[in-house]
């Protein structure tokens, strides 16, 4: 093969590349949260207070105490789980969450095991691999 053959070659290789890069990043990312505005403030709380860095989240986090994805299997209600965070425990830090906070962070705690909204009938994949609403 020609060395101009394989100029070529990679030339309208790395075109494509460049025009498919341009029409990724031409297209916004959309970030459409399935939490609602008390679970949004749950989520930070939990950031706040780095429960992730001993607690999982679908297996994802620190190991020293359970995983809390399905946590209304363990603590059924919020009066439940708030004395247990306010409390503490001997690894656990006693938060001091007031009853709104305790709410918010119990909420996206729940909302992790909801089951997701997404369905191919009301959903479709666009070319650039997002899924988007129809
Ligand atoms: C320093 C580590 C640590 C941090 C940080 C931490 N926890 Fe814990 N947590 C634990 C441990 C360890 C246990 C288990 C104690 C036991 O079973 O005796 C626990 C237990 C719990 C339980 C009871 C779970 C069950 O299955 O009984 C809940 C709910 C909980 N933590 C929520 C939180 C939240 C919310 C935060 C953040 C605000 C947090 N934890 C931060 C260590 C931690």
């Amino acid at each position: 093969m020609k060395a101009t053959h394989i100029h070529l070659i990679w030339g309208t290789l790395l075109i494509s590349w460049i025009v498919y890069l341009g029409v990724l990043l031409a297209e916004p990312v959309k970030s459409e949260s399935l939490l609602n505005q008390t679970e949004q403030q749950g989520k930070q709380l939990w950031q706040k207070h780095n429960c992730q860095s001993c607690h999982q989240l679908f297996g994802l986090g620190g190991y020293l105490g359970p995983d809390l994805t399905s946590i209304q299997n363990k603590i059924p209600n919020l009066d439940a789980f708030q004395i247990l965070v306010n409390t503490g425990n001997q690894t656990m830090p006693a938060y001091n969450l007031t009853p709104q906070e305790a709410d918010a962070l119990y909420q996206f705690l729940l909302a992790q095991n909801r089951p997701g909204p997404i369905t191919p009938l009301n959903h479709k994949a666009d070319l650039n691999g997002w899924i988007s609403k129809k």
